[in-house]
């Protein structure tokens, strides 16, 4: 485990001039804009790359069948950690979703995994390979569960297939990524869902209910804490770490879900944004990007939010929804499993019991799978995913610029 005394810390404001990463000060003078020109992008090779399989797998018992005739067909492409600790093993809760083909850049990984999914050696694609899914019937959609920076480049690809994509959050490195998957499902005429999870998560979406009910009055104040302590790494041995497939900092990955439930619980787009970052000097886990981020967000309705991520603290993922009349607590709030959620109103506390979170890996399944055979509407679409990265482009660009950011309620930059 690497630390850091508070008094080795180099605190970064990432202001224009004032940083060791590369992107800030170019940003800083791009100004207001979708991407930030000029940025370098880092040491990593943005390339699928089979890996090892990870630690601790757990294959199933016997191969798993779909459940119903009108069952969709999903390719898994890339064989990591949370495809198979927890969005693989949930496939099985799935009414009309099914793994019908594995891609990856590790063959022995793909047999062993394949062999015990019940998936046949001639759905067992790899990266080089990949195209000729097109040809391929068994195969109707895609989930993408790569790292981001080789999301937008497979998105493409899979509709060039003619495939329907289910994408891992975050969508991709930036707006203009994004708009090319969006532009590309256009295209093909095929659906594009962004795998945000917590909206099948029964206590988030309770949550979500009883914002818009108005269970603690109108609503001034919101604070999300999403942070881990990243353990021993560099950008060359763990992705999340490098610029160029992780993204500028924690915010992409971890914070995101901060910035969802900022939105989700308050109803609003933010009108200002302001925000500060700090790269702790020394540590070769943040080389490339900024070790915490924090963001104030004003809401047209006056509700202030103030997000904190980062991979170099106690872990910790909570919400907390502080309004006139009450106050909604969810600790942790965005976890796989074990959520806890009290709402606090005139002197009375309610613990909800709302049973099983881990349904929302297959709820997400079934929200797609449905959507492609009766053509009901996406709720986390690949425009959300855009809004979202708008987002963390214009909280990036408050930091570097060390101003507050007016705001459009599309997520773009006021010019
Ligand atoms: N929704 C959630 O709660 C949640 C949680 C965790 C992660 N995620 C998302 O899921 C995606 C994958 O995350 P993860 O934690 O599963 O990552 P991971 O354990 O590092 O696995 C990533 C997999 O991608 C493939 N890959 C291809 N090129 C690669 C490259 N250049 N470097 C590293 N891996 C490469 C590899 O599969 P092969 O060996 O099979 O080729 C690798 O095993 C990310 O988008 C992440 O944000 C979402």
């Amino acid at each position: 485990m690497v630390h850091h005394a508070a008094s080795r810390r180099h605190f970064l404001q990432l202001a224009a001039g004032a940083s060791a990463l590369p992107w800030v000060a170019s940003c800083a003078s791009a100004g207001p804009a979708e991407t930030l020109e000029g940025e370098t992008p880092g040491s990593h090779e943005v390339r699928a790359i089979g890996q090892p399989m990870p630690r601790g797998v757990r294959l199933p018992d016997t191969p798993p069948q779909p459940r119903s005739a009108d069952s969709v067909g999903f390719a898994v492409i890339g064989l990591g950690g949370y495809a198979l600790h927890q969005m693989m093993p949930r496939f099985t809760r799935s009414r009309r979703a099914h793994i019908a083909a594995l891609v990856s850049g590790n063959a022995e990984k793909a047999a062993t995994i394949g062999a015990a999914y019940g998936v046949p050696e001639d759905a067992r694609y790899s990266y080089d390979s990949f195209d000729e899914i097109a040809a391929d019937d068994r195969i109707e959609a895609v989930y993408i569960v790569l790292p981001t920076g080789l999301h937008a480049e497979w998105a493409e690809k899979a509709f060039a297939a003619g495939k329907h994509v289910l994408c891992e959050k975050p969508m991709a490195m930036d707006p203009a990524e994004c708009q090319r998957m969006i532009d590309a499902s256009e295209r093909a005429g095929r659906k594009l869902m962004i795998a945000y999870r917590c909206h099948f998560e029964p206590y988030n979406l309770r949550a979500m209910e009883l914002m818009r009910e108005d269970a603690v009055g109108d609503i001034r104040l919101i604070r999300t804490d999403q942070h881990y302590n990243a353990g021993p790494a560099t950008p060359a041995t763990n992705w999340r770490l490098s610029r160029a497939l992780g993204g500028r900092g924690p915010l992409e990955d971890y914070g995101i879900y901060g910035v969802q439930s900022a939105l989700y619980l308050s109803g609003e787009m933010p009108k200002l944004i302001g925000a500060r970052a700090f790269q702790p000097a020394g540590d070769p886990r943040f080389t490339e990007i900024a070790a915490y981020v924090g963001t104030m967000m004003q809401f047209p309705s006056g509700a202030v939010a103030q997000l904190s991520t980062s991979y170099d603290a106690a872990g910790s993922n909570r919400a907390l929804v502080r309004g006139v009349g009450g106050t909604l607590t969810m600790d942790p709030a965005t976890n796989y499993d074990g959520i806890e959620m009290s709402l606090r109103t005139g002197g009375a506390t309610e613990d909800f019991q709302l049973g099983d979170s881990t349904v929302q890996f297959a709820a997400q399944l079934d929200h797609l799978a449905d959507a492609i055979r009766d053509g009901t509407q996406i709720k986390t679409p690949g425009e959300m995913g855009l809004r979202d990265i708008r987002l963390m482009t214009a909280i990036y660009t408050a930091a570097a610029e060390n101003r507050l950011i007016a705001m459009n309620p599309d997520g773009t930059m006021k010019a």
